[in-house]
């Protein structure tokens, strides 16, 4: 019997055999986060999302940061409810907020990630819910905070790709890398982008991206690409203060221009790559939680 993964793998070839583009058939999730704090990453994945939109792209954005949700304040909503009022009984589409630039977006709060308390068919009713998003969407970017958590080292895991922001500032690039080696020591890492924000030059964009690959690679052994750099723009600055972003707002700044660059980029890159998607992602993410709650519910305590 062929498994169902291989049939969609064989669909895929023979969609791209006639010229399709295949790159985003499933979907695709893409993961951002940083060592070190405040290094742009809620700022770049609100405007990528809506760089990739001008694209032909169906982006949506899910704010993982929890405790410290940015995304709304960078796109000048207060969501009434996060992704834990789904449990409540509220469905997707009640959920998902719609923003002035035309960016959806999801909060991600602490119901859809940290999903220790959630019991077997709660997980059922989010993952239900959450994966409807594939009839709207094609490109789920989930912004994340600093650092690592058990979560989001599971997130990443779970995601077609991980976009790593750094600076050129050498405690940046030492936090990126720190980031990767707990990664790589937890075993699962995707294929991983870096972007350098705040470039004064692009060469030195360049300078500082060449450092993070060469340490990557010799001492973890991790071949990185390199997605680009975003030059270090007083716009950037203005739009936050506005609450719009700098690519709506500023369409033909230095840094939307640079935005514009990574998504041109990540679509080409991505061409030809096979992704899980959502419903792929979703799966891993819940799959170790979701049997050990199936589990719990056949032998109660
Ligand atoms: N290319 C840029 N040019 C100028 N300023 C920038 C640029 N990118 C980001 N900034 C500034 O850095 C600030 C922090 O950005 P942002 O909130 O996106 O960082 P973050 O990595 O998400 O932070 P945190 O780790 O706290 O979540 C922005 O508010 C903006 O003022
Ligand atoms: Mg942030």
């Amino acid at each position: 019997m062929v498994d169902q993964a291989e049939e969609l793998r064989r669909r895929l070839r023979a969609r791209e055999a006639n010229g399709d583009d295949v790159s985003f058939a499933n979907g695709r999730v893409i993961v951002f986060a940083s060592g070190k704090g405040g290094v742009g990453k809620s700022s770049l994945c609100v405007n990528f999302a809506l760089a990739l939109g001008r694209l032909g792209r169906r982006p949506v954005v899910i704010d993982a940061d929890m405790g410290f949700a940015n995304v709304e304040v960078l796109l000048g909503v207060r969501p009434s409810r996060t992704v834990s009022a789904i449990l409540d009984g509220f469905d997707i589409w009640e959920v998902l907020q719609d923003t002035a630039v035309g960016l959806p977006f999801l909060s991600g709060g602490s119901g859809l990630f940290d999903i220790h308390d959630l019991n077997a068919s709660e997980i059922d009713r989010m993952l239900t819910e959450v994966r409807k998003l594939r009839l709207r969407y094609d490109t789920v970017l989930i912004d994340s905070g600093a650092g690592l958590s058990a979560n989001l080292a599971r997130v990443i895991g779970a995601a077609d790709d991980f976009i790593l922001v750094t600076t050129p500032e050498p405690t940046a690039i030492a936090d990126a890398y720190a980031l990767l080696k707990l990664l790589v020591g937890l075993g699962d890492l995707p294929p991983t982008k870096v972007i350098v924000n705040r470039a004064a030059s692009l060469v030195e964009g360049r300078i500082a991206a060449d450092k993070l690959c060469q340490v990557a690679l010799r001492f973890l052994d991790v071949r990185l690409d390199v997605l680009g750099y975003v030059l270090e723009d007083r716009v950037v600055h203005e739009a936050v203060m506005a609450q719009i972003p700098f690519v709506a707002r500023h369409p033909h700044s230095l840094a939307a221009h640079c935005v514009g660059q990574l998504a041109r980029n990540y679509v080409q890159g991505a061409r030809g790559s096979e992704s899980r998607g959502l419903h792929g992602f979703l799966e891993r993410l819940f799959e170790r939680r979701r049997s050990r709650g199936a589990l719990d519910s056949t032998h109660p305590t």
